[in-house]
């Protein structure tokens, strides 16, 4: 199937002329085609990469999915039909509907059929050659993101396909009530859709449909988590596994009370009869986009158990052990991951406490801790507590001294406890895939601290933020200076070797082997890789570092 793809896809290069302007922006790029067997004709462009300016073709927002609007809103997804005219593909598709980002676009950006936002977007240099193939899914609590934030400037230097999807987010993706009317899990669905395109058209771009890498960040590596584990993935899609800073096993990442959130959403709304959930469906089903996305500003999503279609028949813990997909992992966090969780963590405390002076430690921490609960059985408060803070200092005022204690709480509460929970749960299995641990250490000039919402009021830095990593593999804040390209190109090489071998490697690097018990071995990706131990020492990295003053703003008062 996929070499009769390969065979029939026609590509031609047409040179459109340069239009008179000087103006680089202004050059059209040729366009590239190829042809989809049973699907139709998609146009591209090129770009070239960052670093040594190959020429790569792009293909962007592919649509592999109908438009999941009208009576397709809360279905599983529906593949595209055939399209007889050739489709443009050089530019992003529509982003799924969220708030966020709609109130930052302009009001003329906002119409039409603002829920056909099921695209793929293909980076390729070669169209005639079987080259790995990276799948790519964004982060974003299941509520945010969309592919354009992802560049293929960096990965490209190597031969591989990047593919980026987008999926269904927020109350249109995630919420459910597990009947066929409205079962769930319809953004879960959606990646398994694109992910069944790829298996069949990504040949034609010259990808191995045998060699699939899924990759993804924060709810983007739950999602990958949830791939591996799900009985309803098409089976041999994907053959490794990243997951980066997000856990199928996450308290979060699962939604315990689907059925009382379609019921507030539908209040929200102001529907009538909303405890009746065949009228709740409704109203949800009828309600404008903006309006939908408006009444449920506040809610948070997650994996539904026991959705109709059985995507997530039981609880996730439960279903790592039933899995048999042994394909290898590439697991990991950032050295500060929690201080994303910190910084919103301390915006709402300031509010209901202007004067923090007058707030012990004790009670700053005790309500970080209160605001997620663990469930990975990997930790328990008092531990915690024993573990990060003395006692005189619990009970000071003192948060400039109990600052690196508190980052470690979050990194171990948000992020790091719920990574290590999860290859803890895959070691348990008879037979496991090889793991590998990464800890990603680097602190180079850009942050995604402060996320899009600036990060000025905080009286400390966000370190080794959540996401940090992106920056070096998607070229999220370029240009880089020359050490933290460096970097980049280790996070490149790593990334690619996984997805090419099975194996992270850097050249000259020492040998990364994959973890032999739930503790180590694992390694750090710093200005130099460093093959460690015991990953449990990371719960207390920001303690244990001698550098960790750095993460102080002297100037600014709690
Ligand atoms: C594309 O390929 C199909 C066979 O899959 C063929 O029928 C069609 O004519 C091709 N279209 C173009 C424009 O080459
Ligand atoms: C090429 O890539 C650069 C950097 O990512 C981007 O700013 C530019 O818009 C791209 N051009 C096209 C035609 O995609
Ligand atoms: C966590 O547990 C505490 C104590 O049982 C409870 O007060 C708090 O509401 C819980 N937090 C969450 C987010 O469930």
């Amino acid at each position: 199937m996929a070499s009769i793809t390969g065979l029939l896809s026609i590509i031609y290069l047409v040179l459109i002329p340069v239009s008179c302007s000087n103006d680089p922006e202004n050059i059209i790029s040729p366009d590239v085609r190829v042809n989809l067997s049973g699907q139709g004709v998609v146009i591209g462009n090129t770009n070239t990469t960052s670093w040594t300016g190959q020429t790569y073709m792009q293909f962007r927002g592919i649509p592999y999915a109908e438009s999941p609007s009208g009576e397709l809103r809360f279905k599983p997804p529906v593949p595209r039909k055939p399209w007889s005219t050739p489709l443009q593909a050089n530019d992003y598709g529509r982003i799924c509907p969220q708030l966020f980002e709609y109130n930052r676009l302009s009001p003329d950006k906002l119409k039409g059929d603002l829920e056909d936002c099921l695209t793929l977007n293909i980076f390729t240099k070669k169209l005639n050659a079987k080259q790995p193939v990276m799948f790519h899914m964004h982060g974003g609590r299941l509520q945010d993101g969309f592919a354009s934030d992802y560049r293929a400037d960096y990965l490209l230097e190597k031969d591989i396909v990047l593919v980026v999807t987008q999926y269904r987010l927020g109350i249109l993706g995630f919420s459910g009530t597990k009947s066929p009317d409205m079962s769930g899990n319809f953004g879960l669905m959606d990646t398994m859709l694109a992910l069944h395109w790829v298996q069949d058209h990504i040949a034609a771009f010259g990808g191995d449909n045998s060699k699939v890498t899924v990759f993804g960040e924060s709810s983007g590596g739950k999602l990958g988590g949830a791939l591996l584990i799900s009985p309803k993935t098409p089976p041999s899609s994907f053959h490794r596994l990243i997951t980066q800073s997000g856990s199928i096993v996450d308290e979060r990442s699962t939604n315990m009370e689907p059925l009382a959130q379609v019921t507030r959403v539908c209040h929200a709304l102001k529907c009538e009869d909303c405890e009746r959930i065949d009228r709740a469906q409704q109203c949800l089903k009828r309600a404008p986009v903006m309006d939908i996305l408006k009444a449920s500003e506040s809610e948070r999503y997650g994996l539904i158990i026991g959705d109709h279609y059985g995507t997530m028949p039981v609880h996730p813990v439960i279903l790592i052990e039933q899995t048999n997909k042994n394909v290898p992992i590439m697991a990991g966090f950032t050295k500060h991951d929690g201080s994303i969780a910190l910084g919103f963590f301390y915006d709402d405390f300031k509010v209901s406490h202007p004067n923090l002076n007058t707030v012990t430690v004790g009670d700053f921490a005790t309500g970080l801790m209160h605001r997620k609960n663990d469930t990975t059985a990997l930790i328990n408060n008092n531990v915690m507590t024993r573990l990060l803070f003395p006692a005189n200092l619990w009970h000071s005022s003192d948060h400039r001294r109990a600052l690196p204690a508190y980052f470690d709480l979050a990194n171990i509460l948000y992020f790091k406890s719920a990574t290590v929970g999860f290859t803890n749960k895959l070691f348990e299995k008879a037979v496991y895939p090889p793991i590998y641990f990464y800890t990603f250490d680097y602190a180079g000039e850009k942050t995604k601290f402060g996320l899009d919402m600036g990060n000025a009021q905080y009286p400390f830095n966000g370190g080794v933020h959540h996401s940090d990593e992106l920056i070096y593999l998607f070229a999220m804040k370029p240009p880089l200076n020359a050490k933290d390209t460096e970097v980049a190109k280790k996070m490149v090489d790593l990334w690619v070797s996984f997805a090419m071998t099975g194996v992270p490697q850097v050249p000259d690097g020492p040998l990364i082997s994959p973890m032999n018990s739930k503790r180590g071995p694992y390694f750090h990706i710093d200005k130099e890789i460093k093959v460690d131990d015991d990953i449990l020492k990371e719960f207390t990295a920001t303690i244990d570092d001698p550098n960790n003053k750095n993460l102080d703003r002297p100037s600014k008062i709690w």
